[in-house]
């Protein structure tokens, strides 16, 4: 397995839309293993594939607390959706910034995992609202460009200090 780099925000690489998976092999289930790898390092509770520069429907979640429970999703479509979310979010590619962003409490996806299998899930709370988070990643959107021109502007100044620091 390996740990794969992670691409911060504002990286123009973040906003490639993903393509879908049409071939499950051993390619696809290394791909897997090690996103969830680097999810578990990081730590996070959920990474997509365009997170890491690679652009497939690929995504990885673990919301519990023994990180003992991994979903992955391969060519994840919400199929349902219900309520209002009030989960504020974060993102390993935007590290130290959390918001709310506009989710629903509760979705029903439709999903393969990495054998091909098909299965549906219901999910709700962070379940829910880290799904939809993801898959807004493999469209090319990270949760702050829902937020206020000013609160954009104030995100990238803090990122920017951060990298500066870290430099
Ligand atoms: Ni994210």
């Amino acid at each position: 397995m390996a740990i794969l780099n992670i691409l911060r925000y504002p990286d123009a690489r973040l906003h490639k839309v993903a393509a879908s998976v049409t071939v499950f092999d051993e390619g696809l289930r290394k791909l897997v293993r090690d996103m969830a790898e680097t999810m578990y390092a990081a730590p996070g509770v959920g990474l997509a594939a365009t997170q890491v520069d690679v652009h497939k429907r690929v995504i990885v979640i673990d919301v519990s607390d023994r990180r003992d429970s991994l979903v992955t999703l391969v060519n994840p479509e919400i199929v349902e959706h219900h309520g209002e979310s009030d989960i504020e979010e974060g993102c390993l590619s935007v590290p130290g910034i959390y918001d709310l962003v506009p989710r629903a409490e509760r979705v029903k996806v439709r999903a393969y995992d990495a054998d091909g299998k098909a299965f549906t899930l219901e999910a709700q709370g962070l379940l829910a609202v880290c799904i939809q988070h993801e898959m807004d990643h493999l469209e090319g959107k990270v949760f702050v460009e829902y937020l206020s021109q000013l609160k954009q502007t104030r995100v990238r100044a803090k990122l920017a200090k951060q990298l500066r620091k870290s430099a």
